[in-house]
């Protein structure tokens, strides 16, 4: 493979580069072992579960520059796992004659909720209402524009339901007063920049996992139905129940954001889906996304291989799903249910490999297999 090429292609045996090392680190891995690639795993942390699966680490910040420079002669193309690497750091390595895939514009609108909103608005698709709030007067008047129920949520760095707070009529009752109500919510996000949500009446919320190749081809997996609790995503099943509708204005939109973004890569889109049918934006993910872990088992190709062969410069693989299946995050504790789930027929068990299961913590997962539905 030609270094520093505006758009390589990368042959088996080359390496790919990954920013981070957690559980979509290592699932890109192994996707990418499987089509006979390396990786290397960059993460400022040594007990990464991705380390035990790939051919090479670099073990450093995201902004230590030295060691960017020295990961970038050691890759043929680099990607990420979590949206929130350093712009710089993306800088780095482009200046060091690396491709980076999905690129920089990419990371900065999915990096700062603001930005995304807005960009996502100006692509002529609907999010919820939202207010960017820098000081308690502007969370005042964000309450206002926005009205109640709201939720105020850090502009970055928030995951998982991390950096966000709701402010309900309840709330302003248990603080008996809509000042200390609202004082809370504001130290509850950090006093950091934030944006202030108008909560989104949502009959279901639904994600596109979708994919643009190097050539501007671009594949879709079917929607995929999503129940969080707590923040955090507790299943995922396919066939999402959504119209033929609502399937095709979801579809409408990740396209939309595939091309304004010229992304190369697997896009993960988050929707609520209203009563009346009509979709809303919630966020995106520029990286795979765990909505999507069920298209390993219930697809031929897997987000993960997906996503190598588009940063690899390869053509796409089919998206369509040859099993109806439901996923479950084994979150803390969950996993020691694993012994059990090993014996369920049917069920394909992922573990991370991570030591300790500390609560909220992302353990592993079990996608359950069943005949595939006839279409609607
Ligand atoms: N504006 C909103 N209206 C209703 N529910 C929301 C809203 N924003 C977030 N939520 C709920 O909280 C979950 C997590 O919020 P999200 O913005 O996706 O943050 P994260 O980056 O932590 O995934 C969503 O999947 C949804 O269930
Ligand atoms: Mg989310």
């Amino acid at each position: 493979m030609t270094r520093g090429a505006p758009s390589p292609t990368l042959q088996p045996g080359d390496t790919v580069g990954i920013l981070g090392g957690g559980q979509l680190a290592r699932m890109l891995s192994l996707a990418a072992a499987s089509l006979g690639l390396r990786t290397n795993i960059f993460c400022p942390d040594d007990a990464c579960p991705a380390f035990h699966v790939s051919d090479s680490a670099t073990i450093a910040a995201y902004t230590d520059k030295t060691a960017l420079q020295n990961f970038a002669g050691r890759v043929d193309v680099v990607t990420y796992e979590f949206e929130n690497v350093p712009v710089d750091a993306v800088a780095i390595l482009e200046a060091a004659g690396v491709t980076v895939r999905p690129g920089a514009v990419a990371l900065e609108k999915a990096q700062d909720r603001l930005v995304e909103k807005q960009f996502i608005r100006s692509l002529e698709v609907a999010t919820a209402e939202f207010h960017g709030v820098d000081d308690l007067a502007g969370l005042d008047q964000g309450l206002q524009n926005v009205g109640r129920p709201a939720i105020l949520k850090t502009r970055r760095l928030g995951y998982d339901g991390k950096g966000q707070t709701r402010l309900t009529e309840q709330d302003i009752d248990l603080h008996a007063s809509f000042e200390k109500a609202v004082a809370f919510a504001w130290a509850e996000v950090g006093a950091a920049p934030s944006i202030l949500e108008a909560f989104v009446p949502f009959e279901r919320e639904v994600s596109i996992i979708g994919a643009r190749a190097a050539d501007g081809a671009i594949q879709l997996y079917e929607p995929i139905e999503n129940v969080h609790a707590g923040g955090i995503l507790k299943t995922s099943t396919a066939p999402a129940r959504i119209s033929a509708a609502t399937r095709a204005a979801a579809e409408r939109a990740t396209i939309a954001i595939l091309e304004a973004l010229d992304y190369i890569g697997v896009i993960g889109v988050e929707f609520f889906v209203l009563p009346s049918g009509a979709i809303v934006v919630n966020e995106m993910a520029p990286r795979v996304h765990n909505s999507g872990h069920l298209t390993a088992d219930a697809c031929a190709i897997s987000q993960f291989e997906q996503h190598i062969r588009a940063v690899a410069g390869w053509p796409l693989g089919d998206p369509s799903r040859h099993s109806d299946a439901v996923m479950e995050n084994l979150i803390g504790d969950d996993v020691k249910a694993w012994r059990d789930i090993i014996r369920e027929p049917n069920a394909a068990l992922h573990l991370y490999g991570k030591k300790e299961a500390r609560p909220g913590r992302k353990m592993g997962h079990v996608t359950r297999l069943t005949a595939r539905s006839p279409a609607k």
